[in-house]
């Protein structure tokens, strides 16, 4: 495995570089003094505020270089490509979301297919070392065998969110195999932490508490058989982005060189463990007890009841597996909130 030295000279193309996965990703790459492209539309799925300020912080590297715009464009992504001549590129942006795909279905099918159509055709035309893109592990759906493995039957998304980054895969083996691009979906399993999407429920119940609002929980209520999510630490996910990123898949004549992992925990954790270590995890960044005001509403469309992440082809491919525990993450998060918003 190649380990990115700092007199490395590729340039990375990150599209949703101002956003919570890219962000980090950037800014990892920016400390290892790599070049880094971002492109971000800056859009206000969330609140927007929190993207400039990611891009404040990436802003002071130097070799840092940041695109508004939008991969929809085909004509601003081919002039992006020719004007810098990515080595790598990572796909990032995309409407993100379980929920609003049914609120909003238009914008999915606009970032996430065309945009991403649009960064496969320009790959096509101006070959890179390796595309990276974001699939998710919503495209394992209601899946029952638990951990979910990258060979397992992934035909029947529950949402048009997990529709389009399975739709993502099936693009991307094709111009694999047709272009002979070596390509690696990325199926990430809830990603959290600091600088966080505000739309995740650990952020927004962080919010409604502030705000002094009760948090809706929609798992009918039943403990027993409490949703479960395999949730993920952002630094966990960086390390394992990172990791992929400089292992390319070979490229061979007869197949594809494409290829697909989950970027998960592997420690699944009940919502309401989930929701009490995020109370403690609040309570110790304020010094007083925290308990939030809770009602219960049935599952919404869409979502799963359970996730689960097998990473033992992660482990085999780069030797990481992710080792953050929800108590350290959480706490993590919890005081970069306070910090962050200057609550007390
Ligand atoms: N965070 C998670 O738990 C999670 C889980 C599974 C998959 N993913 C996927 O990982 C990727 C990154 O997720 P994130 O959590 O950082 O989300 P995010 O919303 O914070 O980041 C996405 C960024 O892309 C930008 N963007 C959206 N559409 C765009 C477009 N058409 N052109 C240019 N920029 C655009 C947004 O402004 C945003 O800053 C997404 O593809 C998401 O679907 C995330």
């Amino acid at each position: 495995m190649k380990s990115i030295e700092p007199e490395n000279k590729k340039i990375y193309l990150v599209t949703g570089a101002a956003g919570f996965i890219g962000f980090f990703l950037s800014k990892r790459l920016l400390e290892q003094d790599c070049w880094v492209v971002g492109i971000d539309n800056m859009n206000d799925y969330y609140d927007v505020k929190l993207k400039y300020s990611r891009l404040v912080a990436l802003k002071e590297h130097e070799r840092f270089t940041f695109i508004k715009g939008d991969i929809c464009d085909k004509a601003r992504v081919m002039e992006a490509f020719d004007e810098y001549k990515p080595d790598v590129v990572v796909n990032l942006a995309a409407q993100a979301g379980v929920r609003y795909s049914l609120e909003n279905p238009d914008a999915y099918i606009q970032s996430n297919i065309i945009g991403f159509f649009n960064i496969l055709e320009a790959c096509r035309y101006n070959p890179v070392d390796h595309l990276v893109y974001a699939s998710s592990s919503s495209v394992y759906g209601s899946n029952t065998k638990v951990p979910f493995e990258e060979t397992d039957f992934v035909d029947h998304p529950v949402s048009l969110y997990a529709a389009t980054k399975k739709s993502n895969e099936l693009m991307a083996h094709t111009y694999s195999h047709l272009y002979k691009i070596p390509a690696t979906g990325l199926r990430f399993f809830t990603v959290y932490g600091p600088m966080g999407r505000p739309d995740m429920a650990y952020f927004a119940f962080a919010n409604k508490y502030f705000k002094g609002e009760p948090i809706r929980i929609f798992n009918n209520g039943d403990f027993e058989n409490d949703l479960y999510r395999d949730f993920t630490y952002i630094d966990d996910v960086i390390e394992g982005v990172m990791r992929l990123l400089n292992s390319p898949p070979e490229k061979t004549k007869e197949s594809a060189c494409h290829r697909v992992f989950n970027i998960g925990n592997n420690s699944p954790v009940k919502l309401m463990t989930f929701i009490e270590k995020l109370e403690e995890a609040l309570g110790k960044a304020l010094g007083r007890k925290v308990v939030f005001e809770k009602i219960f509403e049935p599952m919404k469309p869409g979502d799963v009841p359970a996730t689960f992440a097998s990473t033992d082809l992660l482990q085999q491919a780069v030797g990481f597996k992710p080792k953050t525990s929800i108590e350290e993450g959480l706490q993590k998060f919890a005081d970069w909130y306070v910090k962050y918003y200057k609550v007390k």
